[in-house]
């Protein structure tokens, strides 16, 4: 069944007073995304239309996020409730004909097809005029009520406030997600008043108005989960650690095995592979992509970084933005690695750090190597041939070029580049006096018995 094309509304007027935050609600992150651009981008892939978001104080903080995903904002300037909300669209959704999908800024965990339900509902052949998500949460809170018969027809919505105790009785809740056609919606609203508890223009009495016209509206059940809303710090760690309970649980399923699973972090776009292992206390920020039968050994902390097949990570590794490991190489305890590639089989085992830089296949890092790649001013780039050996605790003073197959002596300070399979010495030269120390040591007894 095809459906008419859809826009997304997401209502964010909200003060998210109970955050105590300078930063907007929705901006806060969810697996290390804001938790909007969680919805923004589920309804990207599905597709809409066209996306406004309803913002009230501290728009300016989120419209550049809406406007990278296309959207635009529409402002409320008084939060006088969500069916009023919906209604600030009107002039973002002037001239679209389709369905308007309802959906909440602190509500991001909703799933494309918990959506697409929504859709396909309103256009079943019963059709109703509108189609609301409903959920039955453990513990029911505040929530407001959805009364229904057992087909799903909606007979009456009722905020807690506003409720019964019979009423407040009732385990199903509305999500406050909602969808219906553009022209119905605007219509129904435009008929709701705000004579109630709160004193505020309710969407749920959309529903209402609807069946005073005689049209009946739908609810459709959703995982608590999903509807999870995010109100406080405590709310927002709470879906956090739902969220990444269900992603370990994915990656195993995946093929990849989490050693301790409850201390693995990911965030919301970590790609593993296959016979990957993953040690106890790992976190995965943005951006990171490991390949098939890489090792990630206990407390390492990978961001923007690319691993190739076979390689082992850590313990103790960083791996920072633009970090691309090679097909089996190794990056060992205390190593930092910042926009550097590191090819295949090539090694830093010990106390290094890599930035700006380039090694080649099969080099080898010694113990405590750097490349100062930072004049204060401006980064340069540094690189290292392939079967290059760099002693321990030597600094490559960028930018510079060690070759194919050098060798840099331990302790040197390299700043001049080095030709493919030299030796490289840039160190103070040793001396030895026999019989020095002996002597010292005479001496010195002496003077401090005296
Ligand atoms: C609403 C529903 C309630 C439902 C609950 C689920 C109404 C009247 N009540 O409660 O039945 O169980 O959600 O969480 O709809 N918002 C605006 N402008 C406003 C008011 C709200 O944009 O004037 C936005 C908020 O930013 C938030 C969403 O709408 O994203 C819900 O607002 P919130 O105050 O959390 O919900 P309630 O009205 O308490
Ligand atoms: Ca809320």
């Amino acid at each position: 069944m095809s459906t008419p094309p859809f826009a997304a509304l997401v209502l964010a007027a909200g003060q998210g007073t109970r955050m105590k935050s300078a930063t907007h609600k929705v901006l806060h992150p969810v697996a290390g995304r804001p938790m909007l651009a969680h919805l923004l981008a589920t309804v990207e892939t599905l597709g809409a239309a066209r996306t406004v978001v309803v913002l009230g104080a501290g728009r300016e903080q989120v419209a550049p996020l809406v406007e990278s995903c296309g959207g635009v904002v529409a402002v409320q300037s008084e939060q006088l409730g969500t069916g009023h909300a919906v209604l600030q669209a009107r002039e973002a959704l002037a001239g679209f004909e389709g369905d308007v999908l309802i959906l909440y800024g602190d509500t991001p965990l909703v799933e494309a097809d918990t959506m697409q339900r929504m859709l396909a509902r309103l256009h079943a052949p019963d059709r109703p005029r509108l189609v609301v998500v409903g959920f039955r949460p453990a513990d029911p809170l505040a929530y407001g009520r959805i009364l229904a018969d057992a087909d799903g027809t909606i007979v009456k919505m009722v905020e807690y406030k506003d409720a019964t105790p019979e009423e407040r009785a009732i385990n199903l809740c509305n999500s406050g997600l909602m969808a219906g056609r553009a022209k119905d919606l605007f219509e129904l609203l435009g008929e709701v008043g705000n004579a109630n508890a709160a004193g505020e223009y309710y969407l749920p009495d959309a529903v209402s108005v609807a069946k005073r016209h005689g049209d009946r509206s739908a609810v459709i059940e959703a995982d608590p989960w999903e509807m999870a809303g995010i109100n406080s710090r405590a709310e927002l760690a709470a879906v956090e650690g739902e969220w990444q309970r269900r992603r370990r649980l994915r990656a195993m399923a995946d093929g990849a095995s989490l050693v301790a699973p409850d201390t693995v972090w990911f965030a919301h776009d970590t790609e593993i592979g296959r016979d990957c292992v993953v040690e106890p206390h790992v976190v995965f920020g943005p951006g990171v992509r490991i390949s098939d039968g890489v090792r990630v050994r206990a407390f390492s902390h990978l961001e923007g970084a690319t691993v190739a097949a076979g390689a082992t990570i850590g313990p103790y590794a960083r791996l920072r933005p633009g970090a691309d490991i090679g097909e089996g190489a190794h990056v060992g305890n205390f190593v930092e690695v910042k926009k550097a590639r590191l090819g295949a089989g090539a090694k830093a085992n010990h106390l290094t750090y890599l930035g700006d830089a380039d090694v080649g296949a099969g080099a080898n890092i010694g113990a405590g190597p750097i490349t100062s790649n930072y004049d204060g001013f401006f980064k340069h780039g540094t690189q290292i041939g392939a079967g290059a050996v760099i002693g321990s605790n030597s600094e490559l003073v960028a930018p510079v070029t060690v070759g194919d197959g050098a060798i840099v002596g331990a302790g040197s300070v390299i700043t001049r580049d080095v030709a493919a399979d030299a030796l490289a010495l840039g160190r103070g030269e040793q001396q030895e006096r026999a019989g020095w120390a002996a002597k010292f040591r005479a001496a010195m007894k002496a003077r401090k018995k005296a």
